[in-house]
Formats: structure tokens, C-alpha cells, sequence
């Protein structure tokens, strides 16, 4: 992406990521992503704010040389390596400029990077720094979704660089959220898989900003918002208490009996006028069933018993919920077995994070009968009667 002024003397320097299909070998990335770094020119001083993934380094580079600025400041937001990767180079390529960042950032980047301690010049909660005509404050929001991370405000046009807070990943030419239809979606599956497990930080980091007068939200990922509003109200509800009286259910079968459970349970759920959202865990696309997660009042895990356990699919998806710590209320676990389980017990105790009530387990030996399905129908009833009553 060539260098773009987005306002008056603020640049988009940064690069997309067409091709990029996985992140941390753990989420899809169906639309690639954008690697957001700024440039600030200044009266007297020039900042980045943040840089590229190293793969990208050349075109943050190529774009630095076009602007033919001197760099006084790298501001570093956060410090993994999708955003910090590029900063030893660009060091490198100018020399005279130094790190600002706080103290947590600091150490990472030392540990990730090997850039040197007179590199750096730490700055506190709240500082801020002129670059002449400009002035940049720095606010710490730790924990959206490392301890090190924390927003730059460009106080003169009123923009809040947020680095991951508020982004999405996603590949577009378009500069800003309103030209485009998807990205509110795609911000949500990134909130569900980044920043879920975070909602007592976000929301002490949303009150830490409430008072800064936004009319720009720059995230380094995918596009800016402006107005910020919308992605910061959508950002209030997803991290509130109120669910929707939606039902997940993760589900695999191996011979077709767990399915004969899940088939049903869908349908009785479906006949009670509930929300249903059966994912098969063997072909699904992880971040659309994350996405489910952010507002689902109620998850339904169905598996067969593999050697006395839960399926190993179910297992790592349990183990990956209970991680997020989504703001289930409900859970009921069901299955089938041949000869002996564990699987409640051991599913129960892979999600010792959720504070969740419990629902009637189902565990069926075989293949379903009429009275297994009644079961099933006694969970649909008992799933809608804890929907009406909350
Ligand atoms: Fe986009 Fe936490 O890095």
C-alpha cells in the first residue's frame, strides 16, 4: 500500500497483508490482515507511530523514503512482533531515533528484538510529548490483549491510535470502516478471538479514554474508524453481562450417533422458537464459532467418548473456550459412549474458568432411543425455561 495522507499532516504508512491466512498458527485470517503504522511530520519533530510485521518491512520503508522525513520517534504501542518486528531496521535506517514506549513495552521488545537500553526513552501513564505543532499523549490500557499495551492521542486532530484495541483483521484498499460493509464483523471474530478473555480490562481502558474528545479511531489493524463511536459502542456491548438467548453447539461424531443427538436437540430447540448455531467441529471455520461465543447465553458441547474421554476435537475447542472465558451462563454437556466415560467430569474440569450453571448432562450408550431423544426434548425444555426466566 503506497503512503496515503489520511488528515492534515498524518500519514498511513503501513501495509496490507493480502495473502496472510493464518495468525499465531491458530486464527484463519479469511480476508489477510493490515499491518497499521503512522507517520506524524511535526514543526520540529517527526514520529511513527508503530511499524510492520518484518515480512513487511520493505514497503514501510519504501514509504518512509517517498515521504523523505528524518524519524525522531518510533512510538511503539504494543510489542509483538506484527507491529514491532520492523523497528530494529528502521533504527538502523535512522539513527537518530529513539524508542518511546513504557516500561513493560520496553523490556519485551528488548527480550523480542535485541534493541539496545540507550534506544529507548521510557514515558509514564498520562506524558506527553510535543513534536512541535503537535503533541502526543500516551495512555496505558494494559491487557487489550498484552501487559504491555497502551493508545497514542494526536491531541491537535483528535485521533486515538489504538494499535489491536478496536482492530480487525482484514485486507482492504478502502482507508476507513464506513466505506465498507464487512468490517464490523470482522472486528467482532477479532474481538472474539483477541481480546474475549480481556472484558474487566477493556472496560477499565474504555473509561481510561472516555474523556478524550475522538473523531478518529486508528487501529493497527485493518481500517480506521471516524466517527469512533459505533466500534466503541459495539465494543460496550460485547464486553457487558447481557447475553442473547442464542444456543451453541459444538459437536463431533464419529458414527453418526452423537449426531443423531445434536440433530434432534437442534430441531427441539428450533420448535421452541430458540436461536440455534450447530458448529461441527471437524469442519468448521474456528472464527465464525468464536464470533458466537461473544453473545451466546448458552453452549451445548455434544462428543463422542473416545478411550473413556472427550474426542480429542472437543477437547482442544473446550480447552480454547475456557482460555477466551466467553459470558456463557448456560452449559450442558452430551454424548455418546460404547462401554465407559469420563467425558462430563473431564469437560467440567477444563472449563474451570467459566462461571456457568451447569444443565442436565445426556450421556447415551450407543445410538439414541426413543427415551434418549425424550432427554434430549427435557434439555430443550430445560434451556428455554432458563432463557425466559433471564
Ligand atoms: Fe497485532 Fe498483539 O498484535
Amino acid at each position: 500500500m503506497p503512503a496515503r495522507m489520511i488528515e492534515d499532516g498524518v500519514y498511513y504508512v503501513g501495509s496490507l497483508d493480502w495473502d496472510r491466512q493464518m495468525f499465531d498458527e491458530l486464527i484463519p485470517l479469511p480476508q489477510g490482515t493490515s499491518y497499521n503504522s503512522y507517520l506524524i511530520p511535526g514543526r520540529d519533530k517527526t514520529a511513527l507511530i508503530d511499524t510492520v510485521d518484518p515480512e513487511k518491512t520493505h514497503e514501510l520503508l519504501k514509504n518512509l523514503q517517498e515521504l523523505e522525513v528524518k524519524i525522531d520517534y518510533i512510538v511503539s504501542n504494543h510489542a509483538e512482533q506484527d507491529h514491532s518486528g520492523s523497528i530494529p531496521v528502521i533504527l538502523d535506517e535512522y539513527p537518530e531515533a529513539v524508542v518511546l514506549t513504557n516500561p513493560k513495552c520496553k523490556e519485551l521488545l528488548k527480550n523480542f528484538l535485541f534493541i539496545p537500553e540507550d534506544k529507548f526513552k521510557a514515558i509514564g501513564d498520562g506524558e506527553k510529548i510535543s513534536l512541535g505543532d503537535k503533541t502526543l499523549e500516551f495512555i496505558f490500557t494494559p491487557w487489550v490483549h498484552w501487559p504491555d499495551t497502551m493508545v497514542t492521542y494526536l491531541e491537535q486532530n483528535k485521533i486515538l491510535f489504538s494499535c489491536d484495541f478496536f482492530g480487525s483483521h482484514m485486507a482492504t484498499s478502502q482507508l476507513y470502516a464506513h466505506e465498507i460493509d464487512e468490517v464490523y464483523p470482522a472486528a467482532k471474530r477479532y474481538y472474539a478471538e483477541l481480546m474475549m478473555p480481556f472484558r474487566p480490562s477493556i472496560k477499565n481502558n474504555l473509561a481510561k479514554i472516555n474523556n478524550l474528545d475522538i473523531n478518529t479511531i486508528a487501529p493497527s489493524h485493518g481500517p480506521l474508524y471516524s466517527p469512533g463511536d459505533k466500534i466503541i459502542n459495539l465494543y460496550k456491548d460485547w464486553i457487558s453481562d447481557e447475553t442473547l438467548n442464542h444456543v451453541v453447539i459444538p459437536y463431533v461424531s464419529m458414527h453418526g450417533s452423537t449426531r443423531v443427538m445434536v440433530d434432534h436437540l437442534v430441531e427441539s430447540l428450533i420448535k421452541r422458537g430458540l436461536v440455534v448455531k450447530p458448529f461441527n467441529l471437524g469442519q468448521m471455520d474456528p472464527g465464525e464459532f468464536l464470533m458466537s461465543l461473544v453473545d451466546a447465553s448458552t453452549l451445548v458441547i455434544a462428543s463422542p467418548t473416545v478411550l473413556t474421554g472427550p474426542h480429542p476435537l472437543t477437547f482442544s475447542n473446550t480447552y480454547l473456550i475456557n482460555l477466551l472465558r466467553p459470558k456463557l451462563k448456560y452449559v450442558a454437556i452430551m454424548g455418546s459412549f460404547g462401554w465407559g466415560s469420563r467425558m462430563e467430569e473431564l469437560l467440567k474440569d477444563q472449563l474451570s474458568n467459566l462461571k456457568v450453571e451447569y444443565l442436565n448432562s445426556i450421556s447415551i450408550k450407543g445410538l439414541p432411543n426413543q427415551e434418549d431423544l425424550e432427554k434430549i426434548d427435557a434439555l430443550a425444555d430445560e434451556i428455554l425455561q432458563r432463557h425466559e426466566s433471564s
